[in-house]
């Protein structure tokens, strides 16, 4: 069942947005060649407890950190630890706040210092993908039409997109219905209806789309051992279009 939220809980949803487009914030002015990433995480836990919320992830099917925090050829769910940043790194930060009893989840990847060109490539068209997705969403829009034209942009511009994990539902839940695909076709998917809420989240990378599972039953990097970069924000479906969750 695809869960339909009223303009109230919509507005408690984008409370909660805004402290994840927060924490984002104050993260990025950390994201320095030298820290560890297990301070990030640690930080991204203060700030979010400090705005009254909670970060979703922790204990999430047993997630063992606050945050996902992933480098370079990880492409999703990786856990902060020792390892510090380095000058040349691309880092994506996802994150997911509970807070007057809603989730909402935003990633976001970000260069550490000066990047070179395929990185640069991959964040800029991995956001612009993103965005050409949540342009198809609007009510009545089959929802196959941004995981068609997030494809059709990555593709475009030489990008792998990873097929095993996908954008979904959130709200109550941190993963509700429906599947969020980042490929697909168009006039295809449920019709999106007003107080829809669901998270858009290209996984795009620099080489082929194939992914696996690291030793810790968490990290997902590339097989071939390319950059890749994530970009996602919590959206509302709306009569004219979408109402973004989790930014400002
Ligand atoms: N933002 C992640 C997602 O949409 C949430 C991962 S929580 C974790 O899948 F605990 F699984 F890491
Ligand atoms: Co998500």
């Amino acid at each position: 069942m695809i869960h339909i939220y009223s303009d109230e809980e919509i507005a408690l949803i984008k409370e909660s947005g805004h402290i994840t487009y927060l924490c984002h914030q104050h993260l990025k002015s950390l994201l320095v060649p030298g820290v560890t990433t297990k301070f990030l995480d640690e930080e991204a836990g203060r700030f979010i407890q400090s705005q009254g919320g909670t970060p979703s992830c922790l204990h999430y099917e047993g997630f063992p950190a606050n945050i996902c925090i992933s480098v370079n050829d990880e492409v999703v769910h990786g856990i902060g630890s020792e390892r510090t940043l380095k000058e040349g790194d691309i880092v994506t930060l996802d994150i997911c706040t509970f807070y007057k009893g809603f989730h909402s989840d935003s990633a976001w990847s970000y260069p550490v210092g000066k990047i070179n060109q395929e990185k640069e490539h991959l964040l800029h068209h991995t956001e612009k993908a993103l965005y050409a997705g949540l342009k198809e969403l609007k009510a009545g829009a089959p929802l196959g039409n941004a995981s068609a034209r997030i494809e059709q942009y990555a593709k475009r511009h030489g990008l792998g997109v990873v097929r095993e994990l996908v954008g979904h539902g959130v709200g109550c839940e941190l993963h509700e219905e429906p599947d969020v695909p980042n490929f697909g076709k168009y006039n295809t998917g449920i019709r999106l209806k007003e107080g829809m809420v669901i998270a858009v989240e290209p996984m795009l990378t620099a080489g082929k789309r194939n992914v696996v599972l690291l030793d810790d039953d968490w990290t997902i990097v590339t097989k071939d051992g390319s950059p890749s970069a994530h970009f996602e924000h919590t959206v509302a479906i709306r009569e004219d279009g979408c109402e973004i969750l989790t930014g400002e």
